[in-house]
Order: C-alpha cells, then sequence, then structure tokens
C-alpha cells in the first residue's frame, strides 16, 4: 500500500531533498545542494510513502506558462523500480499540472529514462541541454487530458469548449474545461492560477463568469439534445457566495434546477430559462448563482 503525500514541515522537506539527492545526484557523484534549483519554492512537491512511511519516490511540477507545466526530479527507489511506483508520482504531477491549469506537461528526460516517460505518454519533441553538463537529455511532451470524468455526446462537448474559447475569449484565459456533461448534469473545472485575488483565493468576478457560461453550456447541450439551435443570452443573473474558493474551482448544474419553455423557440418565439449553478470548493457548495437566460430563435 502507497500513498501520495505532500512534503510540508522542515523535516518532511529536508527527508525529500535527501531522497532526490540520493536517486538523481550521488550515483554521479554530484554534490550537496546540486539536488535544489531555483524554481523550489515556486514548485508543487510530491513523494509516494510506504506503508511505514519512509520515502519510495518523488517528483516535483511547475508551470512554465500558464498552458504549459515542467515534470522534474521523478526518482524512485532502486528496490521499488517496476512495480507502477513511477506511474503513481508521474500521475499525481500531471493532476497537480491538471488542477494549476495547464493542457500540456514538459519533461527533460534523460536517455535512461526515455522509455518510461514514452510508456507513460510523453513524446520526444527535441533534444535538451545536458544535466548539470554531463547527463544527455531529450525534451519529452504529453497533452494532458482528464480520464476521469464521464463525458456524455463528445462531439457536442469538444464543440461547446471550442465555442467558448472562440466566441468567449475569456473563458480559456481562466482556464475553463468542460469536465463533465452526464445529461442531468454539467460540472466545468477552472484554473485557481490563473484567478487568484489578493487572497490566494478565487476572484468574485470570476467566479460569476464560470456561473454563468456552465449555465450557458447547459443550454447549449440541452438545445443540441432537443436539435433545437438559438443565440443563448443571459438577461439577469444573482450570485451568493457564502465562504471563498479554495481550491480548483468546480461549477455545477443541475438539470431539475432547469425551468425552460423549450416548446416557445419551436413555435419560432423567444425561449426564457431559468436555472441555479452551485460553485463546489472540496464537497462544499461555496456560491449560488441564479440565471435567466434567453434562447433566442435565429431567423433564417
Ligand atoms: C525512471 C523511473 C522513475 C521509473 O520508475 P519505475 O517505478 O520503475 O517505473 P514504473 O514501474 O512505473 O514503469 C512504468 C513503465 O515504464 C516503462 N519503464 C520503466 N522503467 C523502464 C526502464 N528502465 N526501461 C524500459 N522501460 C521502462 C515500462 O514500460 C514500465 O511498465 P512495465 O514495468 O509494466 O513494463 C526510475 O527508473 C528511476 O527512478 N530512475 C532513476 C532516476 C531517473 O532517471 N529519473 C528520471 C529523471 S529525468
Amino acid at each position: 500500500m502507497f500513498t501520495i503525500a505532500t512534503p510540508k514541515t522542515e523535516q518532511e522537506l529536508t527527508d525529500y531533498f535527501e531522497f532526490r539527492w540520493q536517486w538523481l545526484r550521488e550515483p554521479w557523484g554530484f554534490p550537496i545542494g546540486s539536488e535544489k534549483d531555483e524554481y523550489e519554492t515556486v514548485s508543487e512537491h510530491r513523494t509516494v510513502l510506504n506503508t511505514s512511511g519512509k520515502i519510495v519516490a518523488c517528483g516535483r511540477v511547475h508551470l512554465n506558462t500558464s498552458e504549459e507545466a515542467q515534470i522534474r526530479h521523478i526518482a524512485v527507489d532502486k528496490n521499488y523500480r517496476r512495480k507502477g511506483i513511477g506511474e503513481i508520482i508521474l500521475g499525481a504531477l500531471e493532476q497537480v499540472a491538471r488542477d494549476l491549469g495547464a493542457n500540456t506537461a514538459v519533461t527533460n528526460s534523460r536517455e535512461a529514462s526515455t522509455d518510461f516517460f514514452a510508456a507513460c505518454g510523453f513524446e520526444v519533441e527535441k533534444e535538451a541541454p545536458n544535466e548539470l553538463g554531463k547527463l544527455k537529455r531529450k525534451q519529452m511532451h504529453k497533452r494532458l487530458i482528464d480520464h476521469s470524468a464521464l463525458v456524455l455526446h463528445p462531439k457536442w462537448c469538444a464543440e461547446l469548449q471550442k465555442t467558448w474559447h472562440e466566441k468567449i475569449p475569456i473563458s480559456e484565459h481562466m482556464g475553463i474545461t468542460l469536465y463533465q456533461y452526464t445529461e442531468k448534469t454539467i460540472e466545468t473545472r477552472a484554473s485557481l492560477n490563473k484567478n487568484v485575488n489578493l487572497h490566494g483565493t478565487m476572484f468574485a468576478g470570476s467566479i460569476f463568469s464560470q456561473a454563468t457560461l456552465t449555465g450557458w453550456g447547459m443550454i447549449y447541450l440541452q438545445l443540441k439534445q432537443k436539435g433545437l439551435s438559438g443565440e443563448i443570452v443571459l438577461g439577469d443573473g444573482n450570485i451568493h457566495y457564502h465562504k471563498p474558493v479554495t481550491m480548483t474551482p468546480r461549477a455545477r448544474c443541475n438539470i431539475e434546477s432547469v425551468n425552460a419553455k423549450f416548446e416557445w423557440l419551436e413555435k419560432g418565439k423567444k425561449c426564457p430559462i431559468s436555472l441555479s449553478v452551485d460553485i463546489i470548493d472540496g464537497d462544499n457548495a461555496v456560491a449560488s448563482f441564479e440565471g435567466k437566460f434567453w434562447v433566442l430563435p435565429v431567423r433564417p
């Protein structure tokens, strides 16, 4: 049984850097201190612990740009290799990268680990500078796709995501993605990093925008399902902020909250729709949005 952990205390961080030095620096005769670089404070660090709490793997990720995450310093204790632990630590770092809003992960892989990264979906892009002037490396990259979400009607969902990013550019800047659609529920996610305020939580204006887009997306997909089309506009929106958003921003709209007169649209009239969207932080709803939308018939 292995667990993924974040080293936080002074002792945990000391053990973490010692482990990194032991498996990534000492075998090549590099001095203590060479295991650290200038990105440590802006990086997210993870370890894999065995049942006794001993570190068996480590790794680090930081953002190069708001879209691209750099994965570095992955190592697994020699006695635990080829047991899938490399994949566990890499998977954990990729999830952190997604949560930060990245859509691509890059790594400069030593020659000896290229097969490992290739087995985990990375592709070689080009030669990378030698590590500490000695070890040959290749730059590899991977598109980060979320496999854990259930997405029904993937074609319409891809169309919706494209429409948001092309027609409502703020959605891309906010890192908004359609995470899940089940015909009954839609869930979007955003990047906290890209929407952060002075307090390190999500900016209230971004919460409103994510809620509006989520409701808009629910209507878009409902129209597709009913074979209808029209222009969706927000007529009125109200939001109550109960608590701050401190983790990955999630917004969810349930079909039960949707009240629509779709039959009016079929008759060529504009269709009123009211719905509610919850903003979720971890497992708690921390803001609620009530929206009144209109779908305007498209004139031939
Ligand atoms: C590279 C490293 C992290 C892989 O860790 P690991 O726990 O052994 O990897 P996994 O067991 O999760 O391997 C997953 C898959 O990757 C591939 N793979 C892993 N190590 C491999 C190797 N040495 N040669 C070829 N393929 C390899 C295999 O396809 C493997 O699946 P399989 O065992 O079912 O065949 C580990 O060997 C290591 O710490 N190496 C030294 C440090 C290092 O080079 N780190 C990378 C810095 S750029």
